[in-house]
């Protein structure tokens, strides 16, 4: 049996190509989804697994939110007697949240082998907690799959021998390739002509009441070039009122929206003249549809998407923003071009590798 596990929204638009890759396969064994529960609204968890078609947990940890060490921890405790009942030959974590360290730390002390899509991706800033995930999951892993060559060398410069890591492209473009014959046209935005797409949510840009002042005030700026289209997270909704800045945003030409559907968000970014965002899903995606992405963070563990794609890391630096706006708006901005095995079969070579690998290990105690 292999266990593949989501915790949290940027989780299912990976792990939906793999389980339907794994259950397609007729040498893999039985593939369980496994739900830890992370992310539970309707809008960041239920409606996206039916856009993805994504079948319903076999498994649901409920852990719901908590400080990280208690989520974390909680994931651990509930995961461990699953891994006893069902004794997988391997467990399969996607990404860098909570859930993917905490089933992989539970599964590596019981000897289960463990497989990371998406290995290797380094921000080399510890201060997110997605980049202490990305870099402990990886030293307990068996497998490491990986989407751009990059991450073959942060591996290897955290002692990671190289025949655990295969370069097999990206899963999340899986995805985007299959769904965007599907994508929801943005009908309420069509008449305003060209707009501009947002998300936010990362810590450094929203937890504080100063980099969040900030954040908008980029937004309402951006906003007197082009209307934008704000699609926040529960997190950044939250902090806006508790930190009494609800109001800086009125009467900018920009409408906030609740988090969208997988198919509504790539209606959004496929029709969008840029994108705005501190998402890390984002960055590929805009790559992969050749849409110019400015990306509000200092760094980004998807170098690729800056020198290969559309993307480009502009901070909160108001100034820089504003100058490439207007460049993208005169000359549409950062062609790009796809980066290599974003070709919509990531999958399918995960699980094709994985089945030989399981068919030549020795025969354990785990079936
Ligand atoms: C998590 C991931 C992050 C990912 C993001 C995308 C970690 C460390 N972070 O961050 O990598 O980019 O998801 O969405 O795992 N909340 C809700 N409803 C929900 C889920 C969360 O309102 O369904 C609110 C709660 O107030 C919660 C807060 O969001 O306290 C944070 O949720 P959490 O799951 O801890 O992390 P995210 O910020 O969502």
């Amino acid at each position: 049996m292999l266990l593949c596990v989501v915790g949290a929204r940027p989780n299912y638009m990976k792990m939906a190509p793999l389980l339907r890759a794994f259950r397609a396969h007729p040498a893999l064994p039985r593939a369980l989804l496994v739900h830890t529960g992370q992310h539970y609204d309707p809008m960041m968890n239920g409606r996206l697994f039916e856009d993805l078609e994504l079948p319903r947990p076999d498994i649901n940890l409920e852990v719901g939110s908590a400080t990280h060490a208690v989520q974390t921890a909680e994931v651990m405790r509930r995961f461990e007697p699953v891994l006893d009942e069902h004794q997988p030959s391997c467990v399969v974590v996607v990404g860098d949240v909570n859930s993917t360290l905490a089933c992989s730390l539970v599964a590596a002390k019981k000897a289960v082998p463990v497989a990371h899509v998406e290995a290797g991706l380094r921000s080399f800033d510890r201060a997110m907690p997605e980049e202490i995930n990305r870099v402990l999951t990886d030293q307990l892993c068996d497998l490491l799959y990986t989407t751009e060559r990059a991450a073959h060398a942060n591996l290897m410069r955290e002692g990671i021998p190289a025949e655990r890591m295969h370069f097999v492209g990206n899963v999340m473009i899986d995805s985007l390739r299959s769904h965007r014959s599907r994508a929801v046209p943005p009908r309420r935005f069509a008449s305003q002509g060209s707009f501009g797409v947002v998300t936010l949510h990362r810590p450094s840009n929203v937890d504080r009441p100063d980099a969040l002042a900030e954040s908008l005030d980029v937004l309402r700026a951006v906003a007197e070039r082009l209307p934008l289209v704000c699609a926040f997270h529960p997190r950044t909704v939250a902090n806006l009122r508790s930190f009494g800045l609800a109001d800086k945003l009125a009467g900018a030409r920009l409408v906030v929206l609740p988090p969208q559907g997988y198919l509504e968000m790539l209606g959004l970014m496929s029709a969008a003249t840029l994108v705005l965002t501190d998402s890390g899903g984002m960055q590929e995606e805009t790559t992969a549809l050749a849409v110019p992405c400015l990306t509000m963070r200092e760094n980004t563990e998807r170098p690729i998407t800056v020198d290969q794609g559309t993307n480009t890391l502009v901070g909160r630096d108001r100034k820089r923003i504003l100058q490439l706006v207007d460049e993208i708006l005169a000359t549409g901005g950062k062609r790009g071009r796809t980066p290599e095995l974003w070709d919509g079969h990531a999958a399918e070579r995960i699980a094709e590798h994985l089945s030989h690998w399981l068919a030549e290990r020795p025969v354990s105690a785990h079936g």
